[in-house]
């Protein structure tokens, strides 16, 4: 079948480890489902593993098929949004927290081909009210979104909160369910253009990254890592949550332990999101009338092209491959 794989990581020149070629139908164990593709969504955990780079305490299992996330349809007929998340078989409560879960493209293959196999329970029905375009880009950076803004920061409607880095996944579904839920949605991004595209989702104001703010925020939401960590520690007031998630720029931070102490800040680390939270996003994103943005749609063929935008930082909202 088609698929957009990695024969071999190169964590120099990720983009010399992209194939775009062919790959085996996958088998369909007992308990899984076959979904047939319509849609794909670009997530850098892709880049990721194009690199080698990976937060299993395995290595990944080359040739992989990237792409976490998808919508497509299952052999009966039924259109469905893929929930990337798989756990051990016993599992019960948050999914999140079981030491052996890992997405799809990790230890089993990704969604960037005809056909991606994945566990019953992680195909879940689409409303018919949500479009498979938009469900596709729910499963990873949506759901880690709305972990961080609703199970994470404790903030209520009213509350300000600052998005770091505006342009990208899970930047662009913080500022647009941020505003969806009542808060007062401030963003930095590096270019103009960033800062646009926020005000366009509903941003109420907008810095160039690293920009003193005029006053500190309830919350921070950081996923861009080393280049914003000190901003964001330094940004939020008292008593106030700084969440992380991301290391685009690097994962080595050096942190002030003075202030934290002083301002008794809370710092809170998370990682994706349970399959509640995936089927409560989707009904707030149906509910909420939400409209997740996409910068990019491109036959999945051209899928080399979303790659190349998304290392070179040209990222606006999802980019979605089609098949
Ligand atoms: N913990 C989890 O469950 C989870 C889930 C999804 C993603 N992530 C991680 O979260 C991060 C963001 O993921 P994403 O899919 O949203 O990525 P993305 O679409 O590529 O977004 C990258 C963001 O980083 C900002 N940025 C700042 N400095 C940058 C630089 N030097 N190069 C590139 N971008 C820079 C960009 O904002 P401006 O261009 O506006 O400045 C943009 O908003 C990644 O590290 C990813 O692995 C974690």
């Amino acid at each position: 079948m088609f698929a957009v794989y990695c024969e071999k990581p190169d964590d120099e020149n990720p983009l010399a480890a992209l194939v775009v070629g062919e790959r085996p139908e996958p088998e369909t164990p007992e308990g899984w489902v076959r979904v047939r593709i319509t849609h794909a969504s670009l997530n850098r955990h892709d880049i990721f593993t194009l690199r080698g780079v990976t937060g299993q305490d395995s290595p990944i299992p080359f040739p992989m098929i990237l792409g976490n996330d998808a919508s497509g349809v299952l052999d009966d007929g039924t259109p469905v949004a893929i929930y990337p998340l798989i756990t051990g078989s016993d599992r019960t409560g948050d999914e999140t927290l079981d030491p052996h879960w890992h997405v799809l493209s990790e230890k089993v293959q990704g969604t960037f081909a005809d056909h991606v196999v994945v566990p019953r329970r992680n195909a879940l029905p689409l409303p018919d009210e949500l479009s498979p375009l938009h469900a596709s880009v729910l499963g990873t950076a949506w759901l880690t979104a709305y972990r961080m803004l609703v199970t994470c920061s404790g903030l209520r409607p009213g509350q300000v909160m600052l998005v770091q880095g505006a342009s990208g996944g899970v930047s662009t579904a913080l500022i647009q369910l941020g505003r969806a839920a009542g808060m007062e949605v401030w963003v930095t991004s590096r270019t103009a253009q960033g800062l646009d595209l926020a005000a366009r989702l509903g941003a109420h104001r907008g810095f160039l990254s690293g920009e003193t703010l005029p006053r500190k925020v309830d919350a921070v939401f950081d996923s861009v890592g080393e280049s914003t960590w000190t901003h964001s520690v330094g940004s939020v007031r008292r008593g106030g949550v700084v969440v992380t998630m991301g290391v685009t720029t690097g994962r080595h931070v050096t942190t002030d332990l003075l202030p934290v102490i002083v301002n008794q800040l809370t710092i809170r680390g998370t990682i994706m999101g349970t399959l509640d939270e995936m089927r409560d996003l989707m009904r707030l994103v149906v509910d909420a009338g939400v409209v997740p943005e996409i910068g990019s749609v491109l036959p999945m063929e051209r899928a080399k092209e979303g790659f190349r935008d998304m290392i070179e930082g040209r990222m606006q909202g999802k980019t979605v491959f089609t098949r």
